[in-house]
């Protein structure tokens, strides 16, 4: 493979960068194939559910669908859960940065605050709060995430719904990530 000249970045040139440019494209084209692995992988995750996180994943996902959701959606539904290896205190968070060039600013909201809208379902259970979720009351988004955790996140761990494969989603996810269409130019 060829590299760069440099050992240290105030020694590189004008070539350097071109050639990491080339590799960097390279990379990018990569990501959808990325994020889909990544859904596989939550096939081992949280032991103690009826389902794994992979199949809650594809159960968001295809409820999403059937409801005809719009295919930014359905992506998000489909990777809202991603950052659970990386991030399990964070996920929400961590998926919003991923999906900020890709997906409208409501869609990254909800998938960044699902996390807190969620406890709704648990909260009073297990000596949290449920009503965490009202810091937000009066937010334009408030009721987007709230249908989101109702209809396609807290509802998804049912061993009998019968969820699309993840192949089903695949040309979807490299359509919303084919280009970065939100990404604010520095
Ligand atoms: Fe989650
Ligand atoms: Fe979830």
């Amino acid at each position: 493979m060829e590299t760069v000249s440099f050992r240290r970045m105030d020694e590189a040139t004008a070539e350097d960068y071109e050639l990491l440019d080339r590799y960097e494209q390279e990379m990018l084209l990569e990501l959808p194939d990325r994020l889909l692995a990544a859904v596989d992988a939550l096939g081992d995750s949280y032991g103690g559910y009826m389902i794994t996180r992979k199949e809650h994943s594809l159960q968001s996902a295809t409820r999403s669908f059937r409801d005809g959701r719009s295919e930014e959606y359905v992506v998000a539904a489909l990777l809202h859960d991603v950052g659970d290896l990386l991030a399990p205190h964070t996920h929400g968070e961590m998926m919003d940065a991923v999906l900020k060039p890709f997906v409208s600013e409501e869609i990254r909201w909800v998938v960044s605050h699902h996390g807190v809208f969620q406890e709704y379902y648990y909260g009073h259970l297990t000596g949290g709060d449920r009503n965490a979720r009202e810091r937000y009351r009066g937010h334009p988004w408030f009721d987007s995430c709230a249908e989101f955790c109702e209809r396609y996140d807290q509802n998804c761990f049912d061993p009998d719904y019968e969820s699309l494969p993840l192949d089903f989603f695949e040309p979807m996810v490299r359509r919303v990530f084919a280009e970065p269409r939100y990404l604010e130019r520095r």
